[in-house]
């Protein structure tokens, strides 16, 4: 398409009322196809790689000719679409992903039409996350005077949360001074299954990979807290200066639950901060059932979780509570001139954002939670992640009745680990992972894999508000399958279960 604008006139809505026309032609198009497909997910493949042709076509889109909206989109619903990882579908089971709600792309649409900075000023948007944030406090029994922000992730909540712990502890300013030396001898220990964004922030904040303890855990995955005690105790002879335990609310590999009121005591006693990685996990404290098995989250100094990944809010969006909020506003207080708050007017009101955490301009993601909590209510949610938790007590008993695969892990929460058991001579690793990306590329499931003592597990990761009991045999089914497969493939013999 030839434009034919001048740089006066060259805004980028549509030039006349045809153009809204066909514009909104399209926009009602595409909702319709998107909720469809939403929808439909059962009927398509679970995943299915980007063909080259696909890939290029998307390149050859964009160049210095915009080819309209109708173009697009049309190429966006037949090169992008098919094209997703997975997550949407019923039996994608892999890593740690939420499946979104078909009310969510209410939610989105309109968050593109509001398009609010949610850096700092007085906006609709930053209410709306005051609200969420509040309900957030309330869920986790923070005192009002908590403070938070909503993130990209996990992995940001724990940069900030650490970022303020380092406040807290430093006895010098380290706002101005850095690390310095002092600020060299920090130690963070958390578990050995603890997941790697916790070293990753130690490594953005200064502290280095060098300063994270990995503490050994018991049977079932838990910090020990024994050990914790001693190591802590070996740090400060030794001159070090211990600064925060960061305890887990659902391991990444097998979704265990650390004793967070023993994690709560050693922090009190020793006067170090206690952080949650709660990435997932933490929103079990909306179920009745599974509440009892986080006591002591609500004394942590700081919650690091996400609504992408077990309440299914779109993709992105974590969030940080901190409980003294003095410490959290230290480490990121910086107001220029030019975003100096007013009495009244757009830049009134309190808190900025920008205030809270590393970046000025953020998207309105609080949209999302505040719409899935409106549209849904704390019950819903609550039901849909204690269905995992079912789907995954299924699962597993599953698994343990097939003669032909083993468990790797307790399935304490909504993960269930196992492989298929390799035969005499055969490589188990190779084979385990060769089954799940089959399994992938047949469009069955898409499960993940981890390691569990060195052994390759095929992992079962089971979010999904969509998946049924059958999934779960499907899933099953289809892994049993895809080894035999492969070993008939292979020329190994048949050996019935
Ligand atoms: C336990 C745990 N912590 C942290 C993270 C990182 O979260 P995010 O991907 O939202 O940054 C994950 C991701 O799966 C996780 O499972």
């Amino acid at each position: 398409m030839t434009s034919r604008k001048t740089p006066l006139d060259a805004t980028l809505d549509p030039a006349d009322p045809s153009g809204w026309a066909s514009l909104r032609a399209t926009l009602h198009e595409a909702a319709d196809r998107l909720l469809d497909h939403v929808r439909d997910q059962r009927e398509i493949p679970v995943w299915q790689e980007m063909p080259d042709a696909d890939a290029a076509r998307i390149t050859s889109l964009i160049g210095s000719e915009g080819a309209g909206v109708a173009e697009a989109w049309r190429a966006l619903e037949e090169h992008v679409l098919p094209f997703g990882v997975g997550n949407v579908h019923p039996r994608f089971m892999g890593w740690v992903n939420g499946a979104g709600t078909p009310g969510g792309l209410v939610a989105s649409l309109a968050e593109a039409a509001i398009n609010a900075n949610v850096g700092g000023r007085n906006s609709g948007a930053a209410r709306v996350e005051r609200a969420v944030l509040d309900w957030a406090k309330r869920a986790f029994r923070f005192p009002e005077s908590a403070s938070g922000i909503l993130t990209s992730g996990t992995s940001m909540a724990t940069v900030i949360a650490l970022a303020a712990a380092r406040q807290a502890l430093a006895d010098w300013d380290v706002e101005t001074e850095g690390l310095g030396t002092e600020g060299a001898r920090f130690r963070v220990y958390a578990s050995g299954p603890t997941h790697s964004c916790v070293e990753s922030a130690l490594r953005l904040l200064g502290l280095g990979r060098r300063a994270l303890r990995r503490i050994d855990t018991d049977g079932r995955g838990h910090i020990d807290l024994g050990v914790l005690r001693e190591r802590i105790a070996e740090d400060r002879a030794a001159g070090l200066r211990p600064l925060a335990v960061v305890g887990n609310a659902g391991t990444v590999d097998v979704g265990a639950i650390d004793d967070l009121a023993g994690v709560a005591d050693v922090c009190d006693e020793e006067g170090v901060w206690f952080h949650v990685d709660g990435a997932f996990g933490a929103l079990a404290i909306l179920s009745e059932r599974l509440r009892p098995r986080l006591a002591g989250i609500e004394r942590a100094d700081s919650i690091a979780f996400d609504f992408h990944k077990w309440m299914h809010v779109t993709y992105d969006c974590g969030c940080v509570l901190v409980r003294n909020e003095t410490h959290h506003r230290a480490a990121f207080r910086s107001r220029p001139e030019y975003l100096e708050g007013q009495r009244s007017g757009l830049a009134a009101g309190e808190p900025w954002f920008c205030d809270y955490g590393p970046e000025l301009s953020r998207g309105f993601r609080a949209l999302r939670v505040w719409f899935l909590l409106a549209e849904h209510g704390e019950d819903d949610v609550s039901r849909a992640i204690e269905g995992s938790v079912e789907r995954a007590e299924y699962l597993a008993a599953r698994v343990d009745r097939e003669a032909s695969l083993e468990r790797l892990a307790p399935a304490d929460l909504n993960i269930v680990c196992f492989r298929v058991v390799p035969r005499p001579g055969e490589d188990g690793d190779a084979l385990n992972a060769e089954v799940v990306a089959e399994v992938q590329k047949r469009g069955i499931a898409a499960p993940s894999t981890t390691r569990l003592g060195g052994t390759l597990a095929i992992r079962c990761c089971l979010m999904n508000h969509r998946a049924t009991l059958e999934d779960m045999d499907v899933t099953v089914d289809g892994i049993l399958h895809v080894a035999e497969d492969l070993r008939s493939a292979r020329g190994s013999p048949r050996v019935s279960p």
